[in-house]
């Protein structure tokens, strides 16, 4: 295929040059190192203007896949998965009770109580590419169209035509669910939290991926279960072997992973893996609750296939929701499990009675009407590109002092500080600079990763959260120093 027929599906023209490049990048075509062609080349050759592709390379530039060399050209660099990754952690001796509430507390109370924060700390890939207007325009004809019915309380197991959209979107990977097999839930938070008590009750040991969200971890604690830390790598996440062992030495109830996108080291679990995995677990009578809030933000050709899709006997429920991709304070979520379908829709009825219906018929129709995805393939680029640059700026502030994950998916970085750095001061020290960051201790029930941040990169990129990361790595810098 011509150069020029792989550049036409994309709307602007110096975008389209960037996804060539990129392409050819990542089929190996062209290689690290290598000089790419001269603006004049390749405006001939793609038929395109001169100042069409100097764009293009100066967007990859700042992406950092590529840097001009003064009268040589533009050649592309080494690629960030190359670069160092943070290490996986060592297994755990034991099950623990949780003890992060007050922590995760701390943290939140620092981040949302304060307008003027640059907020790295915060996990909103949405504020990249706001839905605002589609979604406000959407409100409004459901409301037109449904008046006060659409403020009434709704079903409490969630409106049966949204249910039978989940379960119908299901369908692309040959899973079948029903309507049923559906519960709306107030965001991911509580799917989560109603899988765990569907599954396992006070006491049980709940296996979860290290690190991990910790809002998994708040759920451990507030239901008196034990967590188990199962140590995930930064290139491929969970290891057969490792739940293997896991679960040889350790009575464990039920699993909580991120099987498709690991939040916080954003790595993908490959679909034959997960496959293993599930079969494995069930194997032994073990639940898998699958957190799969960021399968749609994926940056790969392709999403990853649902756990569930590879359950034989059931045992895996999958929470998802509309807070990564479309708009976290509609607080609408989900379970499908075709097992547990009626036991979560009771427990949902004693949590919550229902959710929001006027937002359960709203998301409705804008996934009914394309707009959704429509934004879901944009918001991925957005994302793509801030991802890019800010590993690109955090090589830059930091140097070599630091391992930073190449998320594959989602809007979160994570970064290695060299051993001996303290996070929870350094989350202080930027602070009180108006920067928000998490701290690496609020993803571990056992105090690892107190070297270690979270950086969010969902966010409209701007100068500020440059100069914010150049600050940032000052703050590390003297953290360490007076240490
Ligand atoms: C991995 C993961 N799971 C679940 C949630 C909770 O999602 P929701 O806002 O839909 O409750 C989050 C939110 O940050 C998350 O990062």
């Amino acid at each position: 295929m011509s150069a020029t027929s792989q550049v036409n599906n994309t709307p602007y023209l110096y975008q389209q040059v960037i996804n060539l490049i990129s392409d050819m990048r990542t089929n190996g075509t062209l290689q690290a190192g290598q000089k790419l062609p001269s603006l004049r080349q390749l405006s001939a050759s793609l038929s395109v203007s001169i100042p069409t592709v100097k764009q293009a390379y100066f967007e990859l530039e700042n992406q950092g896949l590529i840097n001009a060399k003064a009268k040589s050209g533009y050649f592309l660099n080494q690629e960030s998965s190359q670069l160092s990754q943070p290490k996986k952690a060592r297994s755990p001796l034991k099950a623990i009770t949780v003890s992060r509430q007050q922590l995760i507390e701390d943290v939140f109370n620092a981040i949302h109580n304060s307008s003027h924060n640059v907020a790295l700390g915060v996990a909103n890939p949405v504020a990249a590419l706001p839905a605002t207007k589609a979604l406000n325009r959407t409100m409004r004809r459901v409301m037109a169209v449904s008046g006060d019915k659409a403020l009434h309380y709704g079903p409490m197991n969630g409106y049966e035509p949204l249910r039978r959209q989940l379960a119908f979107g299901y369908m692309d990977y040959g899973m079948s669910l029903s309507p049923d097999d559906i519960v709306i839930t107030n965001g991911a938070q509580e799917a989560l939290n109603i899988a765990l008590q569907c599954v396992a009750k006070a006491g049980d040991i709940i296996a979860v991926e290290s690190p991990c969200y910790f809002g998994i971890l708040e759920l451990i604690e507030n239901l008196g279960m034990l967590a188990l830390e199962i140590p995930i790598c930064a290139e491929d996440g969970l290891t057969l072997k490792d739940v293997q062992k896991a679960i040889v030495k350790h009575p464990v109830k039920a699993c909580v992973f991120s099987s498709t996108i690991a939040n916080p080291l954003g790595c993908v679990l490959q679909d034959e893996v997960k496959k293993d995995i599930v079969e494995l677990l069930e194997q032994h009578d073990i639940a898998l609750i699958e957190d799969d809030v960021y399968g749609d933000l994926y940056f790969g050709p392709k999403r990853g296939t649902p756990a569930q899709k590879y359950s034989q006997r059931g045992l895996v429920l999958t929470c998802s929701s509309f807070s990564k991709t479309a708009a976290p304070g509609y607080r609408i979520g989900w379970i499908a499990s075709n097992k547990f379908g009626a036991k979560c829709a009771k427990i949902k009825r004693a949590l919550s009675c229902s959710s929001s219906l006027i937002n359960q018929m709203t998301l409705f129709e804008y996934v009914r009407s394309g707009e959704y995805e429509r934004h879901v393939k944009q918001l991925r680029q957005v994302l793509l590109t801030n991802k890019a640059r800010m590993i690109n700026k955090l090589h830059s502030y930091f140097g070599d002092d630091v391992r930073i994950s190449d998320p594959q998916g989602s809007c979160v970085l994570w970064l290695e500080l060299p051993e001996g750095s303290d996070s929870s001061r350094i989350f202080h020290l930027a602070l009180n600079q108006n920067i928000s960051i998490n701290p690496g201790t609020l993803f571990s029930p056992s105090n690892r990763y107190q070297h270690c941040i979270r950086l969010s990169y969902g966010l409209p990129w701007s100068d500020k959260i440059e100069s914010s990361l150049k600050t940032l790595a000052q703050i590390c810098q003297q953290a360490k120093i007076s240490a």
